[in-house]
């Protein structure tokens, strides 16, 4: 339920990417299986760092990665995926996102490429990312042999704009939602967090974060760490959960 996600990794050399290395192993050695990236990270310096990170821990991740809007044209989703497996160092991918919606290319058709790539095993599963109800559900309507089992989208409890419709929409429908940006893109409110609950559990605020995020039943979370000690922190976040009555009043303190 909390993963890893990797924007803004792989553009370093030296200390720096061997620590991102490092804590991406951490992770998966912790437990954080589901690893985001996408073709556009760095023009695919993320894919490729990950794709180091995991050679010799393929089987304990579930992979995921993007494909932007420009390659939605039927032989570019073929293409761009056949270069996301490539950069990564893998057979297949767990899941394939598309990363925006386009308003060029039909969805139709990017989403028969889609089809193609589980049929040809190079993708287990089809997601998407940023899609609004209406999209989603174009979406699903479009995979007539393949179910749509994701939505990745921004949701901490500083942003919170998919609880009006996208978040029981995907609930009712069994869409995961990937939390993107759970922990604000680390503009964690420390000062807005009931100091009095961080004792209660022994939480830290970015645990409190990812306790609350993926409280609701759909969601699952994706923090980006380059750290180590970020990495464990996150790591733990779940290993105990707050109370209704506690995830309620949270919600409430953050709703403007
Ligand atoms: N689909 C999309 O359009 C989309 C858009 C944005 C992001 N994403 C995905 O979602 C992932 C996460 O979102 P994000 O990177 O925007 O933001 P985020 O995960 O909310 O925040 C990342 C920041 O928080 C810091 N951090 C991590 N753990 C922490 C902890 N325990 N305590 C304090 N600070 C901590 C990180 O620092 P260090 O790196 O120094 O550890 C980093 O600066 C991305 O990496 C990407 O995979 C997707």
């Amino acid at each position: 339920m909390v993963g890893m996600g990797t924007y803004a990794i792989g553009n370093s050399t030296g200390e720096q990417r061997a620590n991102e290395i490092k804590a991406i192993q951490r992770g998966i050695e912790l437990g954080m299986r589901l690893i985001d990236t996408a073709e556009v990270y760095g023009h695919g310096r993320s894919e490729t760092l990950v794709g180091e990170a995991i050679r010799d821990y393929r089987e304990d991740v579930f992979l995921a990665t993007k494909l932007s809007p420009e390659h939605f044209g039927y032989d570019d989703v073929i293409k761009s995926c056949e270069a996301s497996i490539q950069r990564l160092g893998v057979k297949f991918v767990d899941l394939y996102q598309l990363h925006w919606p386009s308003e060029r290319i039909p969805i139709q058709e990017t989403m028969r490429a889609m089809e193609e790539l589980v049929a040809t095993g190079k993708t287990r599963y089809v997601g998407v990312s940023n899609f609004n109800v209406e999209q989603t559900m174009q979406a699903q309507e479009s995979l007539p042999k393949s179910e749509l089992v994701s939505n990745q989208v921004r949701y901490s409890i500083t942003s919170r704009s998919i609880e009006a419709e996208l978040l029981p929409f995907c609930g009712k429908e069994k869409i995961a939602v990937i939390a993107y940006s759970p922990l604000d893109t680390g503009n964690i409110p420390i000062s807005r967090i009931p100091k009095e609950m961080l004792d209660k559990y022994g939480m830290t605020p970015a645990q409190l974060m990812l306790n609350w995020v993926t409280y609701p039943e759909p969601v699952v979370a994706i923090p980006k760490a380059g750290r180590v000690s970020h990495v464990e922190e996150n790591a733990a976040a779940i290993d105990a959960r707050i109370s209704e009555a506690d995830y309620r009043a949270l919600s409430k303190r953050f709703e403007k």
